[in-house]
């Protein structure tokens, strides 16, 4: 692929839009061409999967329901969107990938992570992230800001357990990836954590520097 596929992860409440903001920014700085997009989600058929997914109205599906229902919309993202536009040599910031669904229906639902691996592999053949940013934060202190922004979706009114098995699952995979992840601690003010972003994200990808 000719363009840098970018990730960014963390727990509810985290502050992934703000940080994609300072991403974003340093790549328009450098005259990257890229687009930004989110899982699940991203085309118009993966968005209809989103709001079933996180509607919190439904009936809760089956783990494994999910988990498929989370690909079908990643195989309908990565052909329509992320790869062509890899291919074009433009850059991808995607809010949320496959970490996600290694955190919250691996750890979280507690479904195999071989299950996960293989769906990996089917959907994505070989296509893994250049470059994931994973915000680290107390689930509980996440959780709150987004309880004072409003209603909670179906993942967000998991127990506090759930989340903190999400977290755990993200820290361990920055820790047995840390050739393509980045953990950056987001418990601190919002500068300090935005510039260690800048700094990090320049030391992985000479292009940023
Ligand atoms: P967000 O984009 O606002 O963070 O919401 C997406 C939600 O979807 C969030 O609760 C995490 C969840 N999710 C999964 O459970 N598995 C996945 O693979 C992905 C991409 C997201």
């Amino acid at each position: 692929m000719k363009g840098k596929f970018i990730t960014i992860e963390g727990v509810e409440g985290v502050g992934k839009s703000t940080n994609i903001a300072v991403l974003e920014e340093l790549l328009r700085d450098r005259n990257i061409e890229f687009v930004r997009t989110r899982e699940p989600g991203g085309t118009e058929f993966a968005e209809k999967l989103r709001c079933l997914l996180l509607d919190n109205a439904g009936s809760n599906p089956a783990a494994l329901s999910e988990l498929l229902l989370i690909f079908a919309a990643r195989a309908d993202h990565l052909e329509k969107l992320i790869t062509p536009a890899l291919e074009l040599g433009k850059w991808v910031i995607c809010d949320r990938f496959t970490d996600a669904t290694f955190a919250y229906q691996g750890e979280g639902r507690g479904l195999p992570r071989e299950a996960i691996s293989a769906l990996q592999s089917l959907v994505q053949g070989k296509l893994r992230p250049d470059l994931t940013i994973i915000l680290d934060l107390h689930p509980e202190i996440g959780l709150e800001r987004v309880r004072s922004r409003g209603k909670l979706d179906r993942i967000e009114q998991e127990t506090i357990d759930f989340h903190v098995r999400v977290r755990n699952s993200y820290i361990e995979t920055a820790r047995r990836d840390s050739g393509r992840c980045i953990l950056i601690d987001a418990s601190t003010d919002a500068d300090t954590v935005q510039q260690t972003l800048r700094d990090a994200v320049a030391d992985k990808l000479p292009e940023l520097r």
